[in-house]
């Protein structure tokens, strides 16, 4: 770990894996209400906390608010402390100063929490300048509603205005969520991940399992529902020769199955991966990933495998 790790941002160098609540709630990309009911999401949440995984992240978009009010649910009945991270999200009517402080406040609402672990700006959308909403998220952390910030999908110059703005308030950028796996690794090639490093930024792999295709149930013949299999098109022809040697490193890891090596993957990168669950057995597998290591070499492997994705 390099020096320049903030004290109040050890939770999250800590912690190896976050469970991701994007799915609990969501209609659009993930059909909630088709195939798994709210009970799933609950033992999802139970069976992850139980294996160690307790730093859940949701956002007041997700399922419109929905995600968040499950959190609070299970954060409520709870036997063991859960760290929760939201984000706020700058749509392009929100100008005004105070819009992330009411947001924050709704949130809080929803969580039934009086503070959170990590507040973070979903998106550096325009109109407002990041210098805009990163003041804002200042004052949220001198608020005490929130005990670290963070930012999603900011680029090395963002994250670095960011960075800036934050300091002069003597407050660290905890973490920049961005979408990292097998088949995006834009943020090792561009030098996000090696910057986040030299800053002591937390860098949080999003979709770590490329949306469930890296566990290797869905391929050309069988494609994923929805939306994913539009996105996910063209790497879905290519996928079993990835999938194959996912599973051959998995054997000799015990049988570690391609969704657990997947997500080990990012680990050994120095990456925190905050892949969905939408049930007890998606929970319980991705958990798997955590307490053990690849080796280098296989490192190595997974990035030879995966490059003829990532060019
Ligand atoms: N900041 C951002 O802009 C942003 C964007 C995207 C995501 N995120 C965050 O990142 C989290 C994770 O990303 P994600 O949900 O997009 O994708 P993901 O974690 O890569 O994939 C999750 C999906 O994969 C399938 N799955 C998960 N575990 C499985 C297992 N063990 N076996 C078989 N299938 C399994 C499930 O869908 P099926 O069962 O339907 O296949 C699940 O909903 C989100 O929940 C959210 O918190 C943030």
């Amino acid at each position: 770990m390099p020096e320049t790790i903030a004290r109040e941002t050890l939770f999250l160098h800590n912690a190896e894996m976050g469970l991701g609540a994007w799915a609990w709630g969501d209609r659009t990309m993930w059909n909630y209400g088709h195939g798994y009911t709210d009970t799933d999401i609950e033992q999802a949440f139970q069976t992850s906390l139980a294996a160690g995984v307790n730093l859940v992240d949701t956002a007041e978009v997700y399922g419109s608010g929905r995600s968040e009010r499950f959190l609070g649910q299970f954060v409520k009945a709870a036997a063991t402390p859960v760290l929760t991270a939201t984000k706020f999200m700058p749509f392009p009517w929100r100008l005004d100063r105070g819009a992330l402080m009411r947001s924050l406040d709704h949130s809080l609402e929803r969580l039934g929490l009086e503070r959170v672990d990590l507040y973070q700006i979903h998106w550096p959308f325009p109109p407002m300048p990041v210098e805009f909403w990163v003041e804002e998220l200042a004052q949220a952390v001198k608020s005490g509603k929130t005990r670290t910030a963070g930012v999603s999908n900011y680029n090395k110059t963002q994250m670095q205005r960011a960075y800036t703005i934050l300091s002069k308030y003597d407050i660290p950028l905890a973490s920049n969520q961005v979408e990292y796996h097998l088949l995006n690794r834009t943020v090792e090639k561009n030098g996000l991940l090696d910057r986040c490093k030299e800053l002591g930024v937390r860098l949080i792999a999003y979709s770590p399992l490329a949306k469930g295709l890296l566990t290797g149930k869905y391929s050309n013949d069988n494609p994923p529902p929805g939306l994913r299999a539009r996105i996910f098109a063209s790497a879905l022809k290519d996928l079993p020769k990835l999938v194959s040697v996912m599973t051959e490193i998995g054997q000799g890891h015990g049988g570690k199955t391609p969704g657990q090596v997947a997500l080990n993957w990012l680990i050994c990168k120095g990456a925190l991966p905050i892949p969905g669950a939408k049930n007890a057995r998606q929970a319980e597998q991705n958990a798997g990933a955590i307490g053990w290591r690849l080796t280098p070499e296989e490192v190595q492997s997974l990035d030879e495998a995966s490059d003829q994705f990532t060019k």
